[in-house]
């Protein structure tokens, strides 16, 4: 059987998105249907839309979702018709060199849907980080299902399937922020106030929130920053040293992507500390620093996808804490939106203000 529902697809490179019927099989082996419950609006979204990441339209957008299963494939064990799903772009596969070393993070053959979606017209969709939930129904491996307590908001959980999970995970796994530890933010959008979160949750003892814009320092305040860096008006670097005794933090993360971030991350941390890249830089940047600063600083430069995250082991986790109270991931839904409202939400997001809007369904 074929299923016809409604997705946002982006048809050509800048072309504003559109939402239009498209079809979904039924799942096969080793596939999940999932009925999509809430996706959450990304900046990779938008890079495809704009095709940063490849030319491969149309793309059936939406990438961090949640949703019950509705039907999976002969063979599946893993989850069932009726679970709760945060959905994951990281399947992994268990035989490659990476999961074989035991760094299954790290997998090179991830899991994705061996079918494909269409439109009515029989067009291929190219799903978004092989997920494509901006649509009312999706088909994805069975392992990009992450069954999780269905007690918690669909809204709030699917943001792990992405930008959330990318911060959380370059503070508590790449960063690996201990307790007692100094940590500095460089860019708090949806990314960074989520590493801020992960830094709160480690135990870190100063949390420092660096940003450009007065309504991100606001919110990283409430996720747990001790203390913000106005980058408009005071010198980063200076300002993170002097409130660490003048060493500089024992963890900085950077989430904006940018070389002259990078430069101030690289400085204000202490000497043998760690600096964990998790902002996505463009193909054109480039990076100079002295060699002698780079051997002499000592320390970790690590750089963070997905925040090292394993979604089986992560996700149930995160969400347990949320449920505690301990975890404030309601804090990052700014707002939630109809399916048609995708355009509109890029916009917003480009102007800075909101950290994720929400499609729910
Ligand atoms: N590594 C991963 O797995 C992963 C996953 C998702 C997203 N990302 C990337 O993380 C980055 C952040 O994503 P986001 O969703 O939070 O985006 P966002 O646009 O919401 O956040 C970026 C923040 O950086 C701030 N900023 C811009 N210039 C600055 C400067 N000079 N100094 C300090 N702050 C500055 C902005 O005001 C904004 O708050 C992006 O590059 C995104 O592509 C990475
Ligand atoms: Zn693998
Ligand atoms: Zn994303």
């Amino acid at each position: 059987m074929t299923h016809r529902v409604r997705g946002v697809i982006a048809r050509s490179k800048g072309a504003p998105v559109e939402t239009t019927t498209i079809l979904v099989p039924d799942p096969g082996p080793g596939e999940a249907l999932v009925q999509v419950k809430a996706c959450g609006v990304c900046h990779t979204d938008l890079h495809y839309r704009e095709g940063g990441i490849n030319d491969e339209f149309p793309f059936l957008l939406g990438h961090e979702a949640s949703g019950i299963v509705e039907a999976v494939g002969p063979d599946v064990t893993s989850v069932a018709p009726g679970d709760f799903v945060v959905l994951n772009w990281r399947a992994v596969c268990g035989n490659c060199r990476a999961c074989k070393r035991g760094r299954p993070w790290y997998c090179f053959a991830t899991h994705n849907a061996t079918q494909a979606m269409t439109l009515e017209d029989g067009t291929r969709l190219s799903p978004a980080l092989g997920i494509g939930a901006f649509a009312e129904k999706t088909l994805v491996a069975a392992g990009q299902c992450t069954k999780v307590d269905p007690a918690a908001s669909p809204a709030a959980a699917g943001l792990l399937g992405c930008g959330v999970m990318a911060g959380l995970g370059a503070a508590l796994n790449t960063g690996d922020v201990g307790r007692g530890d100094s940590v500095a933010v460089i860019g708090c959008g949806g990314v960074g106030n989520a590493a801020v979160a992960g830094a709160r949750l480690a135990g870190a003892a100063k949390i420092i929130a660096v940003d450009v814009d007065d309504r991100k320092l606001g919110w990283a305040k409430g996720l747990g920053a001790t203390h913000t860096v106005d980058a408009r008006t005071e010198d980063v670097v200076k300002a993170i040293r002097s409130l660490t005794g003048g060493h500089g933090a024992d963890v900085v993360i950077e989430a904006v992507g940018r070389p002259e971030t990078y430069e101030q991350a690289f400085y204000a941390r202490d000497l043998a500390g760690t600096v964990v890249l998790v902002g996505v830089p463009t193909p054109e940047m480039k990076l100079e620093l002295p060699l002698l600063d780079v051997f002499g600083r000592g320390g970790a430069l690590k750089s963070s996808w997905y925040g090292d995250c394993l979604p089986e082991r992560d996700f149930p986790l995160l969400i347990d804490l949320y449920l505690q109270g301990r975890l404030d991931l309601d804090a990052f839904v700014s707002e939630t939106i109809p399916l048609d409202g995708v355009e509109e939400a890029f916009a917003r997001m480009e102007r800075g203000e909101v950290l994720r809007s929400v499609v729910e369904f």
